[in-house]
């Protein structure tokens, strides 16, 4: 269990996966989320992919919950861990809309930097973002990430071709920040 100011990253349980479920088959949430989305989601996708997380060593996901009252806000993990070149892919999302906007992701992702340099001994962070998601990019920039370049329309997303930019921290940045 890791404390942010805001908010407390937490084991994922079970019993949260129903919340997932309705959060990723929510387009207005899905939209800014991975390439392969749109795909319908179940409870035995999301169960498979809860019971193979057991044994995944390649990375690291987390329930958030909001503070004070605990709730199940979202989820955010560190992927594609990389020990050799010390890097990992950053991912978030909060399924529950009316925690946007407040300051939960900013401190969700500071507190999970914090678990990636100070546990893991990474020097290197890094993210994809999509161009109209310009809430995500800043809540990215508050916790100290850059922008490191742009892969142009390399998403066709709601009938039209969208930037991906690439973002990432270092180490040395993140001491700074
Ligand atoms: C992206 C996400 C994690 C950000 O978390 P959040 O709690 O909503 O964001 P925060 O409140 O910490 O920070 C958002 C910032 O963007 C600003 N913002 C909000 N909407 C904006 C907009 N349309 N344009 C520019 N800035 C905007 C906010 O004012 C805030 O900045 P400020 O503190 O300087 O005022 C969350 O909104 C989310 O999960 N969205 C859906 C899924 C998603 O986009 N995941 C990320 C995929 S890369």
């Amino acid at each position: 269990m890791w404390l942010g100011e805001k908010v407390e990253l937490a084991a994922i349980k079970r019993e949260y996966l129903p919340r997932y479920v309705e959060w990723l088959n929510d387009w207005e949430v899905a939209r800014y989320l991975m390439p392969g989305m749109p795909q319908v989601m179940t409870l035995e996708s999301e169960t498979e992919w809860f019971d193979a997380r057991q044994k995944d060593k390649s990375s690291f996901v987390f329930a958030i919950l909001g503070l004070p009252e605990k709730n199940l806000i979202g989820n955010c993990g560190l992927h594609n861990l990389d020990l050799k070149n010390r890097c990992a892919v950053f991912g978030i999302f909060i399924g529950d809309k009316n925690y946007w906007s407040k300051g939960y992701g900013t401190d969700a992702t500071r507190t999970l930097l914090r678990f990636a340099f100070e546990q893991l001994g990474l020097n290197r962070v890094e993210l994809e973002v999509y161009d109209y998601n310009p809430r995500a990019m800043r809540a990215y920039e508050k916790a100290g990430f850059r922008r490191d370049g742009t892969r142009r329309q390399a998403l066709f997303r709601d009938g039209d071709f969208h930037d991906i930019h690439l973002m990432g921290i270092l180490r040395e940045e993140w001491k700074t920040s």
